[in-house]
């Protein structure tokens, strides 16, 4: 019956990039290059946004957390794939797949909802900068965090469950380069009506309201900017959401692309390239997008390092 057989002597192979076998030497400086580059970046912001007092505010306060996640998001699925790639045995255990496939839904999920708060965060701070403080005090900011990190967990529990205590016909082979959602559906056979309605559910309450909420926060700072009477002002706010919807627009938009778009309509490996998008697209270009194009962190930046 299945729900009850959970078959722990599967060994799943994760096809990933092998379909390019004179690349997998490069592939792999690449993906190494880029992983140190989210540490040593994400790391960064969060050594800044500690020592330096200037940016201890709520802004600041979740772009750390933001990064820290980052970190650990990144983490899940990186290191397996250089493992992958350098020593060319692509298997992966039932047990660590399951493992990815849950901290990769968790981590997700607190993703989007954090890009949520931090856009709720711009919508006060521009919108009602009067009740700034007091909306946004130190125990609300803490509340939210600690709700973007666990509302997804008792969900993806069950669904990594679910999903890993259907049986698995046909193939262990997983055409992807982690163990993601799609690659597994392909192989499950068995009813996945339960696996559809966990997708669903995860899709309307950590995708598409958060990023109805993200919109909708976007649409009310926008028309407030552009009512400031001077050019300076409205030049400073733009400057500063406007980082924020970049990254937000890479990740929701790669992540939706690579999940939602049926297979037969995108050509052979895209979904690939997609998920090395949102796995390590985003965690690499966000703290460039922010400090970069950010006033505060560089200063804050010119102070610590040397000449
Ligand atoms: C981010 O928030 C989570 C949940 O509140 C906390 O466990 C973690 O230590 C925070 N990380 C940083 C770097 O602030």
């Amino acid at each position: 019956m299945a729900g009850e057989n959970l078959t722990f002597s599967i060994e799943f192979i994760l096809i990933g990039f092998s379909d390019f076998p004179n690349i997998q030497g490069f592939l792999f400086a690449i993906v190494l290059v880029i992983y140190m580059s989210i540490l040593l970046g994400n790391g960064l912001i969060i050594v800044i946004t500690n020592i330096d007092p200037v940016l201890h505010t709520p802004m600041y306060f979740f772009l750390k957390n933001l990064s820290f996640l980052e970190i650990c998001y990144t983490s899940v699925m990186v290191p397996r794939m250089l493992k992958n790639l350098w020593t060319q045995n692509r298997n992966i255990s039932f047990i660590a797949c399951a493992v990815q496939f849950y901290f990769f839904l968790v981590f997700g999920v607190a993703e989007c909802l954090l890009l949520a708060v931090m856009a709720f965060d711009r919508y006060v701070a521009i919108c009602k900068p009067l009740y700034y403080s007091v909306i946004m005090n130190h125990k609300k900011q803490v509340q939210l965090l600690i709700g973007s990190w666990i509302s997804g967990i008792p969900v993806e529990i069950q669904f990594t469950y679910q999903v890993f205590s259907l049986p698995f016909c046909g193939s262990n082979k997983l055409n992807h380069v982690f163990c993601d959602i799609p690659p597994l559906m392909k192989i499950v056979c068995g009813d996945i009506t339960m696996s559809e309605l966990f997708i669903f559910v995860n899709a309307v309450f950590f995708v598409i309201a958060p990023l109805l909420l993200i919109l909708v926060s976007y649409v009310k700072i926008i028309t407030t900017i552009l009512k400031l009477p001077s050019a300076i002002g409205r030049h400073k706010a733009f400057s500063t959401c406007s980082s924020h919807l970049m990254v937000i627009g890479l990740f929701f938009a790669s992540g939706m692309m690579a999940h939602w778009i049926p297979k037969s309509k995108k050509s052979k490996g895209i979904d690939k390239l997609l998920s090395l998008v949102y796995c390590i697209g985003t965690p690499m270009f966000n703290p460039l997008i922010y400090s970069l194009r950010n006033k505060d962190i560089i200063a804050a930046l010119k102070k610590i390092l040397p000449k």
